[in-house]
């Protein structure tokens, strides 16, 4: 009974680099085994299923007949739309992007754009983005939920899913679509570098004395004070790390159109 309970998921990738597939794996609470074993189905994901070729369309037509009206789907990447959207097609029949997605859209659940490529467009549809890329929401006639960041960590996916399944709700939204719980707290607020910045030490240039002590680096660019995102407390990879405790500043990945409203991320 509790295979048949576990919510089916059905996981696009469209015009995206799979480091927000990266990051979900790198899960440890729970890990992303005892996730599809024992919570959800992973009915659809290209880079994590055995199948490939005709095997795998087919799975995906049948998952999505199947479990229509019931599935979460999960988005990766931006929809290439320029040229009748051929900059992005997928599967023996060649379909694009854009009529996946469409199709996926129709019988879902509930929608999840995960990372910034999918919430807001991402590098895709930075300028002059050639392709004309654009974000989910703008595609699909449903609400979104947007788990941005380049990548979001695995706890802001996983989390965003759990409570999906443990609630039956989707979670609380931002004006931007982003989990309230993961995305109200602004980076500069959480910063193990605070300190440094309230007491005036800045690093001046990466390498300098500054940058060996741990001072903060808002001069060299970090875009913390206009950035929200829980990645100080969460961190990546298994909690290890986050950019500003590797040293480098936050570039303010979780904001809409961060690639062309943040830089320059490196100053002077
Ligand atoms: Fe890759 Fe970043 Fe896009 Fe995720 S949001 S697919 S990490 S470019
Ligand atoms: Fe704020 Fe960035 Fe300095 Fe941290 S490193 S205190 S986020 S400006
Ligand atoms: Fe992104 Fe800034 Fe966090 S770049 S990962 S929001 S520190």
């Amino acid at each position: 009974a509790e295979l048949l309970d576990r919510i089916p998921v059905i996981y696009l990738h469209l015009a995206e680099c799979t480091g927000c597939s990266e990051s979900l794996l790198r899960s440890d609470s729970p890990t992303l085994d005892t996730l599809i074993f024992d919570y959800i189905s992973l009915e659809y994901h290209e880079t994590l299923m055995a199948a490939s070729g005709w095997q795998s369309e087919e799975i995906l037509e049948t998952s999505m007949e199947q479990h229509k009206g019931n599935y979460i789907l999960m988005v990766e990447g931006a929809v290439p739309m320029a040229a009748g959207g051929t900059y992005l097609t997928i599967g023996p029949h060649a379909h694009t992007g854009e009529y996946i997605l469409r199709k996926a859209a129709d019988g879902a659940a509930a929608v999840i754009a995960v990372g910034a490529c999918a919430t807001y467009g991402g590098i895709q549809a930075a300028r002059p983005n050639p392709t004309n890329a654009r974000r989910i929401s703008r595609v699909v006639n449903k609400a979104v939920i947007n788990i941005a960041g380049c990548p979001p960590s695995e706890a802001n996916i996983i989390g965003t899913i759990l409570h999906y399944v443990l609630f039956g709700t989707l979670p609380a939204l931002d004006s931007f679509g982003r989990p309230r719980w993961a995305y109200n707290m602004r980076v500069h607020d959480m910063c193990e570098r605070r300190g440094r910045f309230d007491a005036g030490e800045f690093v001046q240039r990466f390498g300098d004395d500054g940058a060996r002590r741990g001072y903060c680096l808002y001069r060299v660019g970090c875009k913390g004070p206009f950035t929200f995102n829980n990645c100080a407390i969460e961190r990546f990879n298994q909690h290890t790390s986050w950019p500003i405790q590797a040293g480098h500043g936050c570039i303010g990945c979780s904001e809409p159109d961060f690639w062309d409203t943040m830089a320059p991320y490196e100053e002077p």
